[in-house]
């Protein structure tokens, strides 16, 4: 290039010199270009494993993956796309000086100048910011060399995002109350394979209004990328939003309808989520919205033998019972008895096609908004009680359930009860969800297994976490 510049001159913009520069530029662009092809290809964007051997070699990547030799790479791309910015420059004001002469000569050298500006300086300028922005790992020690990078960084082109992982250091390199000097919003991994629908989730103005997309939120949740970032935007309500029950009412009334965005689902009332209308929009725990059934739970006699009485699961324990989970999917009416008995539980709630959580927290009732990605926000040993009905059956993946019983075992304190209400499963697969059940050597109060139509089973128990003195 150096020395086009200097035919550039000697020529004075010849028609011959013109093409060749044409030629040049082009060549300049194919050069600039595949550079950045390499990197992709390198996986540098892409964290491939398998391309990134490639480039750096099987025992680099192993044994001591070569950041310095990486670093550098990128360094030396980018002062190259930097210097030929420049000169591109360079030769655009050397045109725009010669301007008498480039209007007498012919349009195509006009044409050039409007490609150079166009197409060769605006392209390198934002291919030079994208490589800017990838956020090198720093390299530490001398020794041993130790990689510091900031985590899934450089998966992320939108700056909010980028922003929302990057770490924020405490002010004045203080140490916060947490005893660490920085703190990390944290995302979760899946994020990384569903980054076109979180940047349309994390494309916002700052301090204005969200979209109207908590679906799109909680679908990304339930895809695993749980959990989600944070947003600077402002959360939409009702219209307007009246003041809820008082809870001596609130308890086992169906809430005010006006109180629920209902934009993103089926029904636009409640009166619309009964049981009976078919286009109700969700499948699980059918009625719940129907406040004469649901008072029958738990209180009534069944003609199942798996319907257990919050009465009688109390009597195991009496006085003892006074925090608990109830881990399914559902209006809170478990929540709300246990209330009058003086118990506290916390309902998970997800708005799988009706409004769960807003209902939930419209009774006065707690709803979480958790799915089955995460380990329970509780500490170990403190739960009195969790219950768990109409939310894992027989779809459940065994090794999947498994971490889930762990956590829930981690959660219990000793003495706890673990009530499963009305799991259901293939006939064939019990004895595979017995054995999981059964593998905590819980003390069983009440087990109970009744059949639910020609192949299907339910199992209900309600089991005592032992004490664990080690
Ligand atoms: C490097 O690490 C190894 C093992 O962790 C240690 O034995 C060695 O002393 C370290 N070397 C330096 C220069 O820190
Ligand atoms: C609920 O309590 C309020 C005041 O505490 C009372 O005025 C109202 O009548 C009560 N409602 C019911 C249904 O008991
Ligand atoms: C339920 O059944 C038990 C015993 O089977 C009986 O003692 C109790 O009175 C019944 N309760 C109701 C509400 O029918
Ligand atoms: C719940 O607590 C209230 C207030 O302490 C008490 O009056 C009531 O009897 C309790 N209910 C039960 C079922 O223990
Ligand atoms: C239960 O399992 C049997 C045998 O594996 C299968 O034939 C049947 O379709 C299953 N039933 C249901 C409801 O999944």
């Amino acid at each position: 290039m150096g020395e086009s510049i200097i035919c550039f001159r000697k020529c004075r913009l010849g028609r011959v010199m013109g093409c060749i520069q044409f030629v040049l530029g082009s060549l300049v662009i194919l050069v600039s270009l595949s550079s950045l092809f390499r990197f992709y290809s390198a996986g540098f964007f892409l964290h491939d494993e398998d391309i990134c051997r490639h480039f750096y070699g099987v025992k680099d990547v192993y044994d001591s993956f070569d950041i310095r030799a990486l670093s550098s790479r990128v360094d030396e791309v980018l002062d190259k796309m930097e210097s030929l910015q420049d000169k591109f420059e360079l030769i655009v004001q050397e045109m725009e000086k010669n301007k008498d002469e480039l209007q007498k000569g012919s349009i195509p050298k006009l044409e050039y100048k409007r490609f150079l500006e166009e197409e060769v300086i605006k392209p390198l300028y934002s291919a030079h910011i994208a490589l800017r922005q990838i956020r090198m790992p720093r390299v530490e020690g001398i020794g041993n060399v130790t990689i510091k990078e900031d985590p899934l960084i450089n998966n992320f082109v939108i700056e909010e995002i980028r922003k929302y992982i990057t770490p924020k250091e405490n002010r004045h390199k203080k140490v916060n109350i947490f005893g660490t000097q920085k703190i990390y919003n944290t995302i979760g991994h899946a994020c990384v394979s569903m980054k076109k629908e979180l940047e349309e989730y994390m494309d916002y103005d700052i301090g204005s209004y969200c979209k109207d997309d908590w679906n799109i939120a909680q679908k990304l949740m339930i895809n695993g990328c749980d959990p989600l970032p944070r947003r600077r935007c402002l959360a939409r309500a009702s219209k307007l939003y009246q003041k809820p029950y008082p809870m001596n009412e609130s308890l086992w009334r169906i809430p005010d309808g006006r109180n629920v965005r209902w934009n993103n689902y089926l029904c636009r009332n409640y009166e619309c989520l009964s049981g009976k209308n078919p286009k109700r929009g969700y499948t699980k725990c059918t009625g719940c919205f129907e406040m004469e059934k649901e008072e029958l739970k738990w209180v009534t006699n069944s003609s199942l033998p798996v319907d257990f009485l919050i009465r009688d699961v109390l009597a195991v324990k009496p006085g003892e019972i006074r925090i608990g989970l109830d881990f399914g999917i559902g209006t809170g009416t478990f929540a709300a008895r246990m209330r009058e008995q003086n118990v506290t539980i916390i309902s998970t709630a997800l708005n799988l096609g009706a409004p769960f959580s807003e209902t939930i927290a419209l009774r006065g009732l707690i709803p979480l908004y958790v799915t089955l990605n995460q380990r329970l926000p509780f500490f170990d040993n403190t739960m009195d009680t969790i219950h768990t009905a109409g939310f894992m059956d027989g779809w459940i993946d065994l090794q999947l359930l498994d971490f889930i019983l762990f956590d829930w075992d981690r959660v219990l304190r000793p003495g706890g009860l673990l009530w499963i209400d009305r799991f259901f499963c293939n006939r064939t697969d019990l004895d595979d969800f017995m054995y999981m059940l059964l593998q905590f050597r819980y003390k069983k109060h009440k087990w109970s297994i009744a059949p639910k139509g020609k192949d299907e089973v339910y199992l209900s128990a309600l089991l005592e976490k032992p004490p664990r003195s080690l």
